[in-house]
């Protein structure tokens, strides 16, 4: 079956085309250049770009699939959780579509998303494997199962900022551009990632193991910087920081797998994107024996071919469509 994903629940516009777990074809543009003088995103300012960026997208993603729009079978798309306004226009193409070219709807969870998009690289995953997924909203550690169905349970998320957030507020403090992750990954190759020693949130023996709080890490590199006037090693901030958050998520993730006797660890989100989470995680992961899968790192940001992954499984799990009168899920859980 070919299934069209969109994705519309930040400042991407995503569409991805997907056939029995292959990614035939997909297309990106992204609103972030707008919201960079806010500091953030704006949701009316993205909900506007993914109504004037969905048709062309949809377009190119056709274009690049070698196929017509007349041949997609299925539409999925993010009903959540995100940006409501911006959730809403992604929801309204693909009921459009659903409508229009009379095929089954199926409203997908964002951060099943990330996950399913490894399948496109790397095949089906295993019955079980523990789960990282660290995105600009979301830092949880769970234990997946079937994706199609009711996958999920919950180890740990995060008690005040995921991961990505912390990223985009330090990098903010190190006066250096939004979205903050790429840009910290980018000054970090240059500085000393042992030159400060900032903490390592909840990593104590009697903390809770797979809890996170980016919060304190954040506040701890605004008092670094505070108390010292004068030039700012930025490299070296970057580059400490960059340590101190891979460090945490490696070490809770691989902690994970042990203790529930699972042998892959998948590591997902705009954070996997980051090359010292990558490298340190795999690092660990070889040490303990377990396999990682992280997709590539233009796949790890949100896209249209994980949203379009998704509904590649529930299709092909033969699962109902959603209904056309089907609510965004701003909010939604895991
Ligand atoms: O998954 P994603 O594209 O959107 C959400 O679902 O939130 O993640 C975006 C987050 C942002 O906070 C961004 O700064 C972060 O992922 N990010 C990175 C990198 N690339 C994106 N963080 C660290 N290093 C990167 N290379
Ligand atoms: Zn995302």
């Amino acid at each position: 079956m070919l299934v069209m994903g969109i994705e519309t629940s930040c400042d991407e516009t995503g569409v991805g085309l997907v056939r029995d777990g292959v990614l035939l074809g997909d297309a990106l543009a992204s609103s972030m250049d707008e919201h960079a003088r806010f500091g953030g995103v704006v949701p009316e300012i993205a909900a506007r770009a993914h109504l004037e960026a969905l048709p062309s997208m949809v377009r190119h993603a056709v274009d690049r699939a070698g196929v017509q729009l007349s041949d997609v079978e299925a539409v999925a798309v993010t009903a959540g959780p995100g940006l409501a306004s911006a959730v809403q226009v992604g929801l309204a193409a693909g009921k459009a579509f659903s409508l229009a070219l009379g095929i089954p709807l199926y409203g997908v969870h964002h951060l099943a998303g990330h996950a399913a998009v490894d399948v496109l690289e790397h095949g089906p995953l295993p019955d079980r494997c523990v789960a990282l997924i660290v995105s600009g909203g979301h830092t949880s550690l769970l234990v997946l199962r079937d994706l199609a169905r009711d996958p999920i349970v919950h180890l740990g998320d995060t008690y005040d900022d995921a991961a990505g957030e912390a990223f985009d507020k330090v990098a903010r403090l190190l006066g250096l551009p939004y979205p903050g992750g790429p840009a910290i990954d980018r000054v970090a190759r240059d500085g000393d990632p042992a030159a400060i020693a900032f903490p390592r949130p909840l990593t104590g023996a009697r903390d809770e193991p797979y809890a996170f709080s980016f919060s304190g890490l954040k506040t701890a590199v605004a008092r670094w910087v505070e108390r010292h006037p004068g030039p700012l090693p930025v490299a070296d901030v970057a580059a400490s920081f960059q340590e101190a958050v891979a460090d945490t998520l490696s070490r809770k993730a691989v902690a994970a797998c042990r203790a529930h006797g699972c042998g892959t660890l998948l590591l997902v989100g705009g954070v996997a994107a980051n090359s010292r989470v990558r490298a340190l995680t795999a690092q660990r992961c070889a040490a303990a024996g377990i396999a990682l899968r992280v997709p590539s790192p233009r796949l790890c940001t949100d896209n249209g071919a994980m949203i379009a992954a998704v509904g590649d499984l529930v299709a092909r799990a033969g699962l109902p469509p959603s209904p056309l009168d089907l609510a965004m899920q701003p909010t939604v859980t895991l």
